[in-house]
């Protein structure tokens, strides 16, 4: 019979991001874009979940839920606002809301980079520019003091997304010369060069500067794991997909604390390219294959990369309207990473993405939250699935 029981400390919970539901982040990257006319984005974000102010009701839920740890992202678009120009009121937000979880017993895991930026960091030339680095750890350095009670931090979130997303966006649209792409028909091109250089350096620099301001805390970064499997004949072009989406980033971990591993559905290549053998009507609000068995292939082989370096679960959920399918996919990645735990790989907590429906960058359709919320109110609905997971936590054990 399989033990179906997590270890004493392993971490149970949620993670969120600041963009996705604090609302009227309007000195972001993010916010900018979706005022732009003919962009990709179908609606702004606007208010989101209101999180901004009602953080404190967010943490009694996921305390009364019986979660250990919550994951959230410091906004560094409002911590400075223009270059070396920090907000106090907001690094006091940010410490409250850390002191919040220790108060209630949450373990914070916080993330210091999630997709979003200063606009004025994107005028300097974001992750390509020559001082993205610099500039990262200049921002880091103002909030390093309040993440003292904090024991697991990520610095950057899945700097492999952002570097494919820009390389092929900039494709796209002429900014930098086609490829000849020889993966064919890949959902994301090969990453821009610059931005990869500077989201690593970046991550590097922040990583010494916490190791010595924040001694107790374990540093990462975390990375979308694709799960890039091959169908006969498309296994060289698995192989150089996963290389350049996941691999040459997760080798940039060797040296971190943890790495943080962030699976939804998985990537599978033929000889012409991705093939799809699912059928349309069973994917999820993303138009991702069901695979909750990802979540169990990704921890694999994250530790095949990146050997013995401890794992975090940092994000791994379903876009659905149907809470029973939420509850089901959760239970099938739950017990493959117990069977990949039970094979030995090191996997210190799971945090499921996500704790509220949010912000999925462009529209607020593919709802992923273990807890809705009123549109005009704000009140806070848990689903059926958040008081499993719940349930879950407290008897750490697949009921
Ligand atoms: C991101 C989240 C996003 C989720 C679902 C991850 O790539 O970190 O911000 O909402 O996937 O798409």
């Amino acid at each position: 019979m399989t033990d179906t029981s997590f270890p004493d400390d392993f971490l149970i919970g949620a993670a969120t991001a600041a963009h996705q539901i604090e609302g009227n982040n309007v000195n972001s990257t993010w916010w900018a874009l979706e005022q732009r006319a003919g962009s990709f984005v179908s609606e702004p974000s606007g208010d989101a979940a209101d999180s901004l102010h009602r953080w404190p009701d967010d943490l009694d839920l996921v305390a009364s839920l019986g979660y250990h740890a919550y994951r959230f992202s410091i906004e560094w678009a409002r911590i400075e606002p223009a270059p070396g120009q920090f907000s106090r009121a907001m690094i006091l937000h940010y410490q409250r809301q850390i002191d919040g979880c220790i108060e209630r017993g949450i373990v914070p895991v916080v993330t210091l980079h999630h997709f979003t930026e200063p606009l004025w960091f994107a005028k300097t030339g974001g992750w390509a520019g020559d001082n993205a680095a610099e500039l990262f750890a200049r921002y880091v350095g103002a909030v390093a003091h309040i993440l003292e009670p904090v024991p697991w931090i990520a610095t950057i979130n899945e700097p492999n997304m952002v570097a494919c997303a820009i390389g092929t966006l900039r494709r796209a649209t002429g900014r930098a010369p086609a490829e000849p792409d020889d993966v064919p028909g890949a959902p994301l091109g090969p990453p821009d060069e610059a931005v990869a250089h500077g989201l690593t350096a970046g991550h590097h620099a922040v990583r010494e500067l916490l190791h010595e301001s924040v001694p107790g805390a374990k540093i990462g970064w975390t990375i979308a794991n694709q799960v890039v499997q091959a169908a006969p004949g498309g296994e060289q072009h698995a192989d150089r997909y996963r290389e350049r989406i996941e691999d040459r980033f997760l080798r940039e971990s060797v040296h971190d604390d943890f790495v943080g591993v962030q699976a939804y559905s998985r990537n599978v290549f033929g000889p012409d390219g991705p093939v799809h053998d699912d059928a349309p009507d069973t994917r999820t609000l993303m138009g991702w294959e069901y695979f909750p068995d990802t979540l169990e292939h990704a921890v694999r082989h994250t530790r095949e990369v990146v050997g013995n370096v401890p794992i975090l679960v940092t994000e791994n959920g379903i876009a659905t309207s149907d809470d029973t399918r939420r509850i089901a996919y959760t239970r099938s990645a739950l017990e493959g990473l117990q069977r990949a735990m039970a094979d030995g790989v090191d996997v210190r907590g799971y945090l499921h993405w996500s704790l509220l429906d949010n912000y999925e960058w462009g529209s607020y359709r593919p709802t992923f939250g273990l807890v809705a919320w009123d549109k005009d109110t704000f009140d806070r609905h848990p689903r059926e699935s958040a008081r499993w997971l719940g349930h879950v936590a407290r008897t750490r054990r697949l009921a």
